[in-house]
């Protein structure tokens, strides 16, 4: 299995290009099967996960084609996925439980083919994340589901899916996007109150609207859909991964360096913005992204995870790997998810100082951290190892690497381009 081995203190300067977001383009390419005409998407991440969708899509009936050779940003990838009919309406138990993601086929399918059967996809490494969401909110448009030998069996009514009032209780991604990608195709108006508003929703209902739908509201909490009888393909472009470009603005900060984060969009990105000022870094927009310069060891602070437009929980343990080298304790507080610290104890084998209470972090600034091999359980927790790798004296091994590429594009290739020592040992 790969390993990434990283020689760390070298301070990183130069500049980082952002790539499309993966949240974003899980969302998206489900939406292929809302149309029999041709949806491609451009600017899509080089990633396990985008790779990984689309071989769910193409078992069932989804005809992909990538295009755009590799160059020397890699950011021009682009797919065309062709729906002309539903061959399958099943996402079988052995991609689902690797993909949670998955489970957005399930809206799709029901909207176009009337029904869908969609394993669960069981509990994951960060916790357990119920679906009850999804399904209420697809019940709420007149689907009937039933749970069978580990299958979600999903049935729209004769005549499909009926517009419907959905109001979420607790605000959930996934949960929104399910049901959004339902309501295009349901007969009458859907309205979805207490939706989330992350980003990667409003680049979603950007493309639903590219691809002939309506909605109202896009980018707050109150979406109003009215469905159409069809929708028609489009051309899109994914977004930047506001994530990808936090976790860079920690490597600047961890190595007290100077990176120019390519084509990262500011607004996407305040609290985390807020984060890195309030660590004591300066942030600059210029005309090609935004520089994050650091300059000593970050300050200490308190954050808390919480849906957008707050502090997000997919930047809480990249920042935890910045702040154990901080000046001062830092307390970091996970709303989102009960069990997203798995990465502390590894942060501890380099040296940090990290106390968990219940949802809360206390992590008390160290002076140094100190290579170790070390390996995570989850994409984000990995790459808090890395940049804990980068700032450590002597080498870290970051095992199972495989979570890293489920979110990061050339990892790193864009850390050696900046000045970091890292390799990728594929005999490991
Ligand atoms: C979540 C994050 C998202 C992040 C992703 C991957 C939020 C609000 N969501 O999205 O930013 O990119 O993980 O790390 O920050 N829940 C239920 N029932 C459901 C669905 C969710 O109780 O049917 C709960 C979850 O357990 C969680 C909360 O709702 O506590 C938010 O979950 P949700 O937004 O649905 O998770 P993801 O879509 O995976």
């Amino acid at each position: 299995m790969d390993r990434i081995i990283i020689r760390g203190g070298q301070r990183l300067v130069g500049s980082v290009r952002i790539s499309g977001a993966k949240n974003a383009a899980l969302t998206l390419l489900p939406c292929a099967l809302l149309t029999d005409g041709m949806l491609t998407l451009s600017n899509l991440p080089r990633l396990a996960d985008v790779d990984s969708f689309g071989h769910l899509l193409n078992g069932l009936g989804v005809s992909t084609t990538v295009a755009g050779a590799r160059t020397g940003d890699g950011n021009d990838r682009a797919m065309t996925l062709h729906a002309g009919e539903i061959a399958s309406t099943v996402a079988p138990y052995d991609i689902v439980r690797r993909m949670r993601a998955s489970i957005l086929v399930l809206g799709p399918l029901l909207a176009r083919a009337g029904e869908a059967t969609v394993s669960l996809p069981g509990g994951c490494a960060i916790g357990n994340r119920p679906i009850d969401l999804h399904l209420k909110a697809l019940e709420a448009l007149g689907a009937e589901i039933e749970l069978a030998a580990g299958y979600l069996k999903a049935k729209a009514p004769s005549g499909g899916l009926k517009g419907g009032h959905v109001s979420f209780p607790i605000v959930s991604v996934g949960a929104t996007e399910n049901v959004l990608m339902a309501a295009v195709l349901a007969n009458g108006e859907t309205v979805i109150d207490n939706a989330a508003r992350e980003p990667e929703i409003a680049d979603l209902c950007r493309c639903l609207v590219a691809m002939g739908a309506e909605i109202e509201g896009i980018g707050s909490s109150r979406l109003v859909v009215k469905g159409k009888t069809s929708l028609h393909g489009a051309d899109y472009r994914v977004m930047p991964d506001r994530i990808e470009a936090g976790s860079y603005a920690c490597a600047a900060g961890i190595t007290g360096g100077d990176l120019l984060l390519e084509g990262a969009c500011a607004d996407d990105m305040v609290a985390i913005l807020d984060g890195l000022t309030a660590a004591g870094l300066t942030v600059t927009h210029e005309s090609e992204g935004i520089r994050v310069t650091a300059e000593g060891r970050p300050r200490g602070l308190s954050l808390s995870t919480a849906p957008f437009p707050a502090f997000p929980t997919d930047m809480q343990a990249q920042f935890m790997a910045m702040l154990a080298l901080g000046e001062g304790t830092s307390t970091l507080t996970e709303t989102i998810f009960e069990n997203r610290y798995m990465h502390v104890p590894e942060l501890a084998r380099m040296g940090a100082d990290i106390d968990v209470q219940g949802r809360t972090a206390i992590v008390r600034g160290v002076d140094k951290l100190v290579g170790a091999p070390v390996m995570a359980t989850d994409l984000r927790a990995s790459m808090s190892l890395v940049l804990a790798g980068l700032a450590a004296e002597g080498q870290t091994e970051v095992l199972r690497v495989y979570h890293l590429d489920r979110g990061y594009e050339r990892l790193e290739e864009k850390l050696s381009a900046v000045g970091a020592d890292i390799e990728r040992d594929s005999d490991g």
